[in-house]
């Protein structure tokens, strides 16, 4: 077989074999393939797609590429999660203590954030003492003790797209199903959970921007996790604006905690509700995701999903000081407020915009060795479809760089978009696949 060959026949068209599938991926993880070949390929891929069988030979390589991460021995059936990513999401700090507090163990293994876009990892590290790089020895220790742990992707889990997604950003081949859909649920299948519940987001703030392609990936990685024999689902969620109400490392982790206790965004919560009574029902711990909801809202109002938070900031060394008393989070320099020029109903707050002011701030990375400013960030005081009348506070900036601070302030007064109410609702669950 001959690498020139696989990519002279994508670029003609054709459907690729299992066995050319392999080669490649094998032959690249390996060194043996260079760059500017798979680049080619990639473009290729890109350009004439692959079908839903070349997809799976294409996750199932990624997966055989590397370690996998045996977690049989934790008790239970183990939920996973996963979120292609947005602004303000930290639903996985909240979704997490919520189920664990139901005895459903729930197991994740998170990325770091990158562009304009936020990572569980930076938020967590923003907990004083938190450690993200535990073994895998005590992430299952820590699960069977407590049924949650969260930690960083073992380098060793899924070589091929480390170097695939890397390649991928330089060479314009991010933003394809195929690619997108083995690359997410290779990760998730070297690790052997056995409920997978994807979290797909749709709009301005996330990869997806369109609908129709949102639940095409949707419905390719249920697929794929359903041919794996994992109980797979999708949910299809709007990100248009940035869920809940705060964009940056430790003012989302102060937000999540709030929600915990009952008393953060409504979108978010209601997220974290309708993920969890899914789980829950994935998990057999309860019939109907109705009976899920009250189980769910039982643990938030008796304090037990909070509780559960503090029990995995302890199991992973994090400082509960902080979470017992949030004003201790180191405070950025600057607040500067963002008051409108205009009155009127919120129509739009485009997610991606914000997620880069956020990231200007200092609050995300450019690239991965970027160190981020974990007290940077914006907090939004009115939402779509709130009203504000002029003068009246649209969002906080939180800096410790005055000047980006009052750059930042004017990008926002344009970022929202004030005028008549909207005639429809903005909907937060856009589809479900089974
Ligand atoms: N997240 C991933 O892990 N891979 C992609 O290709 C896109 C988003």
């Amino acid at each position: 077989m001959r690498i020139y060959d696989i990519i002279k026949r994508k670029r003609d068209g054709f459907s690729l074999s299992k066995e050319e599938i392999e080669y490649f991926i094998n032959g690249y993880t390996d060194g043996k393939i260079p760059d500017y070949q798979i680049a080619s390929l990639l473009m290729a891929i890109f350009l004439n797609k692959m079908n839903d069988k070349e997809t799976l030979y294409l996750t199932r390589a990624m997966v055989e590429s590397g370690e996998k991460v045996d977690l049989s021995s934790i008790k239970g059936i183990k939920i996973d999660k996963h979120s292609t990513g947005g602004v303000g999401d930290s639903i996985t700090l909240v979704l997490g203590p919520m189920i664990a507090a139901c005895e459903v163990p729930f197991v994740k293994m998170s990325g770091r954030g990158l562009g304009h876009s936020g990572g569980t990892l930076d938020k967590l590290e923003s907990i004083n003492n938190f450690k993200v790089d535990i073994s895998k020895e005590d992430f299952i220790q820590n699960t069977n003790k407590i049924n949650i742990s969260i930690c960083s992707q073992t380098t060793n889990i899924t070589p091929a797209d480390k170097k695939l997604y890397a390649l991928r950003d330089v060479t314009a081949t991010v933003d394809n199903i195929s690619l997108i859909s083995s690359s997410i649920m290779s990760k998730k299948l070297a690790v052997n959970s056995n409920g997978i519940i994807l979290d797909v987001k749709v709009g301005s703030g996330a990869f997806m921007k369109d609908l129709k392609e949102a639940k095409n990936l949707a419905r390719t990685m249920v697929n794929i996790g359903k041919n794996y024999g994992r109980d797979t689902i999708a949910i299809v969620t709007n990100m248009d604006q940035p869920l809940g109400k705060a964009i940056g490392n430790n003012l989302e982790v102060k937000e999540a905690i709030e929600t915990l206790k009952g008393k953060g965004p409504k979108d978010l919560l209601e997220l974290a509700l309708i993920l969890g009574s899914k789980s829950l029902v994935l998990a057999k711990e309860v019939q109907t995701e109705k009976e899920g909801r009250k189980v769910l809202e039982e643990a938030i109002n008796s304090g037990k999903a909070y509780n559960k938070f503090i029990e995995l900031v302890k199991y992973q060394y994090g400082d509960i000081k902080e979470i017992e008393n949030p004003d201790l989070f180191p405070r950025a320099k600057y607040i500067i407020e963002v008051n409108s020029k205009k009155e009127g109903f919120i129509k739009k707050i485009n997610a991606e915009e914000i997620g880069k002011c956020a990231l200007k701030l200092g609050a995300g990375r450019e690239t991965l060795e970027t160190e981020i400013d974990l007290s940077a960030g914006i907090i939004l005081n009115k939402k779509v479809d709130d009203y504000i009348n002029l003068d009246e506070t649209l969002a906080y900036i939180h800096t410790n760089d005055k000047i980006k601070g009052e750059e930042v302030k004017e990008q926002i007064l344009d970022i929202y978009i004030i005028g008549k109410k909207n005639i429809k609702d903005q909907k937060l669950i856009l589809d479900e696949i089974y």
